[in-house]
């Protein structure tokens, strides 16, 4: 298993691990499943920001799981923050994959000067939440029934890592 950066080679991966997330998981509130041209374009988006698409993959360069981040909110005030998402296949978790994508991409975080990075996860996502705890996340809000997805009411957990002791942000 190698971890590297996204290339336009990984795209049919990235996109078949999406949509398996979207028809099958709670990870994503999405409802639609979206073809390679449409994970072409976000890697692309990322890329151009400066911001990490990271990929898991094996020997025949088969992509295992992606994880990525991108700007919190869009307003100023807030671009020293970053929310990140991570996905590893489904036949592929509980190998430490997700643990090793999510420590580079801290890592890439904190090289480009970000100072905390946001999860917002489905409550009950015992697996990711369990991830983000041994990665040092805090619990740090819980918002209540505010999507839903297969027909029932989701509530919203929010982590966040702080990435540097910095008191004041530089200019
Ligand atoms: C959540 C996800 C990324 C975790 O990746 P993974 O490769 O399966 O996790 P790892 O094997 O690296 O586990 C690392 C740690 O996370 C925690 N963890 C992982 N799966 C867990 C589970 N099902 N329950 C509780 N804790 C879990 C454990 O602390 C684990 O460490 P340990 O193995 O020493 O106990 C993966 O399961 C996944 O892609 N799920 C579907 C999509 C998703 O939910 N993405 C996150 C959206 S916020």
């Amino acid at each position: 298993m190698e971890i590297r950066d996204a290339g336009p080679e990984d795209i049919d991966g990235i996109t078949a691990i999406y949509n398996d997330a979207v028809l099958h998981t709670t990870a994503i509130w999405n409802d639609q499943t979206v073809d390679a041209a449409n994970r072409r374009a976000w890697l692309a988006d990322r890329q151009k920001l400066g911001y990490p698409v990271l990929v898991a993959v094996d020997a025949h360069q088969s992509v295992l799981g992606y994880a990525s981040f991108g700007d919190w909110r869009a307003f100023d005030g807030y671009r020293h923050t970053v929310e990140h998402s991570v996905y590893v296949r489904n036949d592929q978790r509980g190998r430490g994959l997700g643990l090793a994508l999510m420590q580079i991409l801290i890592g890439r975080a904190r090289e480009i000067g970000k100072h905390v990075m946001v999860a917002g996860i489905e409550a009950n996502n015992a697996g990711s939440i369990g991830l983000h705890e041994k990665l040092g996340f805090e619990h740090v809000g819980h918002m209540k029934e505010v999507g839903m997805k297969f027909g029932a009411w989701l509530d919203l957990a929010f982590m966040q890592l702080r990435l540097d002791a910095r008191e004041t942000p530089e200019a």
